[in-house]
């Protein structure tokens, strides 16, 4: 069977994007959210799914520990505005998800949440990633994932991310609406991808102390334990092994789970003009992020 092209990026509302984030549009701006949904918010690549697993196995690993080696993560937490030929929309899964709280991932940036998320005053979590390891982790995403556009070689790719030029536009607005947004929103949790490098479970207790849960704490090892990286690796059900939109010949989705790797990638020559062009566009001086740990 011929393979569908790699889709193109699209100006949308300003916003670079692909159509499989925007078929769907009428149904993803009224989707109508409920109190208790919990709504993931990334850009692309900066943590997801450690997340939703965590979130996941928070609330239904005692309840339903069957779903942990049935169900895909991604069906388990259904990626809102996603639209592609081989599964159900995102809306559709959200719609028919029976749990409760429904956990819901997204990408979008700040202005494009449907409303509803906001009327029923729902719990949000927001991870970010520092610029330098986004990008690289993103490059090798769209290396593997052919449902993405065609990243080309390392250093365009790089332009490209400086020039908001990706899937879901500029990581800089991305992440400074979000962090923003916070600043008048209590029910918003802004985690860093970096702070949970160093130590998942104080970030751990952070997010249930947010979320109003108290499990015991060997619950809490339990969760620790399944969401290492090496363990997620090797589970069928968080791995996206299962999808087959994605060659791990070329790049697997659980490829190196580091803090600075970028590196290994950068010259002295990127990093130079990443750090200028960061400092002007990056102009909120409480939004810091590291680049090592
Ligand atoms: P790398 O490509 O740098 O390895 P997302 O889920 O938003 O697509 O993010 C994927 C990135 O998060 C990948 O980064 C992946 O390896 C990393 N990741 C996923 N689970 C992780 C975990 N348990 N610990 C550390 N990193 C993890």
């Amino acid at each position: 069977m011929e393979k569908p092209p790699r889709p193109d990026l699209i100006d949308f509302h300003g916003i670079s994007m692909i159509h499989y984030f925007t078929d769907n549009w009428e149904n993803i701006q009224n989707f109508q959210a409920r109190p208790d949904d919990i709504l993931i918010v990334t850009y692309p690549k900066a943590g997801t799914t450690w997340v939703s697993y965590i979130l996941d196995l928070l609330y239904f690993s005692q309840t339903a520990p069957e779903r942990q080696t049935s169900i895909p993560i991604y069906e388990r937490v259904p990626f809102l505005e996603i639209s592609i030929p081989v599964m159900p929309p995102g809306t559709e899964l959200a719609n028919n998800l029976s749990t409760s709280p429904r956990l819901i991932k997204t990408h979008l940036p700040i202005q494009f949440v449907p409303k509803s998320f906001w009327e029923q005053n729902c719990r949000i979590v927001y991870v970010a990633r520092n610029a330098k390891d986004n990008a690289v982790s993103y490059f090798h995403f769209d290396r593997m994932n052919m449902a993405q556009p065609e990243p080309g070689d390392w250093n365009s790719f790089l332009q490209r991310f400086m020039e908001g030029k990706m899937v879901f536009g500029p990581w800089y607005d991305h992440v400074t609406g979000w962090w923003e947004k916070k600043q008048s929103h209590s029910k918003l949790l802004y985690l860093f991808f970096e702070d949970m490098v160093e130590d998942t479970g104080r970030e751990l207790d952070r997010l249930c102390s947010f979320l109003g849960i108290s499990p015991s704490a060997e619950e809490k090892e339990k969760v620790k334990r399944g969401v290492q990286f090496d363990n997620m690796k090797k589970n069928n059900m968080t791995n996206y092994s299962t999808i087959p939109v994605m060659d791990f010949k070329i790049s697997p989705f659980m490829r190196k789970g580091k803090v600075g790797d970028w590196k290994n990638h950068f010259t002295v020559a990127q990093n130079e003009q990443f750090d200028e062009d960061y400092q002007k566009k990056m102009k909120n001086p409480t939004l810091r992020f590291r680049t090592e740990v």
